[in-house]
């Protein structure tokens, strides 16, 4: 039977045999939690913290933890927790907190009145399933998928959601509403009493949204068609201008503003410490890709500060 995109959605990523609750993500696409990748993240976390003399690190959607143990390496003095929605991975670091998650839209109760922390959301809000719709004339009519991923088109959209659209992605003929990852960061940063909540993800401003949307399914490395049967991840781009915000800035950005960019390393270090030549190379590499305008680089960084 067809049903909203949002609630297929939901179901197939987080329902009781959730591709979510069954496999971990990286089963199915990689990140920039992959090791080498993951070390540039965590060092500009900690430059971060640092800077707001911050003790408590809250990974949102913390995969396996990759995240959560390269901050610990760096900086062993903080607390970490790791909120998921799959059990605690067993070779975990056991100084890290883990917190199960309903997941989608929905946060723990546990996790509350959080004071002196950085709390991050890495990826997870394109897994956080929106109403999709598409323009028929002026109106805006809710599209519905079947298990075999069979689209048809429901009546309109409510009136929130009308309001949005025309508001935050006036044109285009499908909509990807953004009103439930709008009101699930602000969900996350009402929980922050004292810090810095942080969302980093793939998106978009209003003068350039994806005229077809960008609904995307992975399963095991491959891009495949969307079908909400727990098969596949289902992602889409995050209208991140919508989101509550103090600064938007690209990972570029982020990255050059936090002095995180290595010089060359000397090349007379490749004869006295071969090792370590290699090793800075490779941290200059990787900083560099996570960098790249046209890839990683364009990554948004959403920054609410708190109180
Ligand atoms: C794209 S993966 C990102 C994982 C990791 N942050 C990374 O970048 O590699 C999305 C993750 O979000 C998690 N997730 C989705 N909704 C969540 C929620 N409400 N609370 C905690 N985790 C959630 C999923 O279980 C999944 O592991």
């Amino acid at each position: 039977m067809a049903r909203p995109w949002i609630d297929a959605w939901h179901e197939a990523l987080y329902g009781p045999d959730g591709l979510y609750v069954r496999d971990e993500p990286h089963a199915h696409f990689s990140t920039a939690t992959s090791p080498g990748l993951v070390e540039v993240l965590a060092s500009a976390v900690v430059e971060l913290m640092r800077r707001d003399g911050l003790s408590r690190f809250v990974d949102i959607a913390g995969g396996g933890g990759e995240l959560a143990a390269a901050v610990c390496d760096l900086a062993p003095d903080l607390h970490v927790t790791c909120v998921e929605v799959r059990s605690r991975p067993a070779d975990l670091d056991p100084s890290i907190e883990w917190v199960r998650s309903p997941g989608g839209a929905a946060l723990p109760d546990a996790l509350r009145s959080l004071t002196g922390a950085l709390v991050l959301a890495h990826e997870w809000l394109d897994n956080v399933p929106c109403t999709i719709a598409e323009r028929v004339g002026s109106a805006l009519q809710e599209v519905c998928v079947g298990t075999d991923g069979t689209e048809s088109l429901a009546g309109p959209v409510d009136e929130a959601e009308a309001e949005w659209a025309q508001r935050w992605w006036p044109q285009g003929g499908r909509v990807e509403i953004g009103t439930a990852r709008d009101d699930a960061w602000a969900d996350l940063v009402s929980r922050l009493d004292d810090g810095l909540a942080v969302a980093v993800d793939y998106g978009h401003l209003r003068q350039a949204r994806p005229q077809t949307g960008s609904l995307t399914a992975y399963r095991l490395g491959e891009v495949v068609v969307p079908v909400p049967d727990g098969s596949c991840d289902l992602t889409a781009h995050v209208a991140v201008d919508s989101l509550v915000h103090d600064r938007l800035l690209t990972q570029r950005e982020l990255i050059r503003e936090l002095g995180l960019v290595p010089a060359s390393p000397d090349r007379a270090m490749a004869r006295t410490d071969p090792a370590g030549y290699l090793r800075a190379l490779a941290h200059r590499s990787a900083v560099a890709a996570m960098s790249d305008p046209d890839g990683l680089g364009g990554f948004r960084w959403v920054l609410v500060r708190r109180p």
